[in-house]
């Protein structure tokens, strides 16, 4: 049968050779409109290398296009910069084909993949700084633990210049193209940027010290190769001025407002709070979350200074699409946060303080007083609202012109 997958050659010795995955549309809670891609790449050196695989089900495609441009068999040494199952599902089996001399990992990294393949011996732990010799070619490790699992190590190619980022710089974006200035910019950023908040977020000032680390080294970079999306080959300072700026996560004059209706009062609130802080000068992003999925709410929430939320009270309860979004939020850890509370409610009317609540585990500042109001609110209600939204837009505006 002929083999519909052929590599892509990224440098002198490196080719991709990973799989592109048109249909997903769920990272364990992230949706992922455009699909994405499990990036693996093969080094043409002595030592013949593979650096991550792919996940379970995509492993022939891998096989394919690593055929394209050796037998497999000749891959000695095969490198697993981070063990989750999308870059490791079919490592054992890929393992069993090849049968490689040498499989290795960061040491948190082999304590993972036998905790997820128990069959499996013998992976070798690399410390971090070390150097491994593929004869013609070096590979140096860095551990960059948190980044966003324990495991995750990144690994740099002197001789073509290349840093095999794992996961970092990557973005669920299924394309053909396989270069970044093959892609509209405005399009790779907006991918990157909804990747790194649905995923990397929690782990900013991990990302802060990691890229003051590879500066360090002072590692000269042509090409950034991550495991997901397009390889970075133009304008490498654009996606790390970018992750700086994400992983500083300095307010902007923004503000989201996310809420959930059961008949439109807490709607109205909403509506009001948005106008009033757009018209003291603060942009706005107004989310119901009877319409909106979670990941797009963190998308907006990554640059924003202010988070108000509102739910009705059904059942003494927050509605559930309110505990959805707050439970992903709350896990994705935004810093830097002002906040309020408010919702409608017929009689018991615990939702307020509970997002309240939320808020202050959260660490979000509560900069208004709540708005709480008894079924459909009235233009009193309204203007308490109005005033929320004028508190905020305040407070904000002096806490970023007073960053400035
Ligand atoms: Fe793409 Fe953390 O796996």
């Amino acid at each position: 049968m002929s083999n519909i997958f052929s590599a892509i050659k990224i440098s002198d010795h490196v080719y991709w050779v990973g799989a592109i995955d048109w249909t997903i549309r769920d990272f364990h809670g992230y949706t992922t409109p455009h699909g994405s891609t499990y990036n693996a790449y093969l080094i043409m050196a002595d030592k013949i290398t593979l650096i991550d695989t792919v996940k379970a089900p995509f492993k022939d495609e891998m096989l394919a296009r690593i055929k394209s441009v050796v037998d497999p068999s000749q891959i000695k040494y095969i490198i697993s910069n981070h063990s989750e199952m999308d870059h490791s599902g079919s490592l054992a089996s890929v393992i069993d084909i090849i049968k490689p001399e040498k499989v290795f990992a960061s040491s948190a990294g082999v304590r993972t993949l036998q905790n997820m393949f128990h069959d499996q011996q013998g992976i070798l732990p690399v410390a971090d700084g070390e150097t491994l010799s593929l004869g013609n070619m070096d590979l140096t490790f860095m551990e960059t633990r948190m980044i966003h699992w324990p495991d995750s190590m990144i690994t740099y190619l002197a001789k073509d210049e290349i840093l095999f980022s794992q996961d970092a710089f990557g973005m669920h974006f299924a394309t053909l193209e396989r270069f970044n200035d093959e892609i509209p910019q405005a399009a790779l950023e907006y991918e990157a940027a909804t990747y790194y908040a649905n995923i990397v977020l929690p782990y900013s000032p991990i990302v802060l010290k990691a890229l003051d680390k590879v500066k360090a080294t002072g590692w000269s970079l042509k090409i950034i190769a991550p495991d997901h999306g397009p390889v970075w080959r133009k304008d490498l300072g654009r996606i790390i001025e970018l992750y700086s700026k994400w992983a500083s996560q300095k307010p902007e004059a923004k503000a989201v407002i996310v809420y959930a209706t059961m008949w439109h009062s807490t709607e109205k609130m909403a509506g009001a709070i948005a106008e009033a802080l757009a018209r003291a000068g603060v942009k706005v992003k107004l989310f119901s979350m009877n319409e909106t999925h979670r990941s797009e709410v963190v998308y907006e929430v990554l640059n924003a200074g202010a988070l108000i939320v509102g739910s009705p009270t059904l059942n003494n309860n927050i509605l559930p699409q309110m505990a959805d979004v707050m439970t992903y939020l709350k896990g994705l850890k935004p810093a830097n946060l002002i906040g309020a509370a408010f919702g409608s409610y017929g009689w018991s009317g615990e939702s307020v303080r509970d997002l309240e609540e939320i808020l202050g585990k959260m660490k979000v500042e509560i900069a208004a007083p709540s708005v709480s109001v008894k079924h459909v609110p009235d233009n009193a209600v309204l203007d308490k609202c109005r005033e929320m939204g004028e508190t905020i837009a305040a407070a904000l505006l002096k806490k970023v012109n007073g960053a400035q």
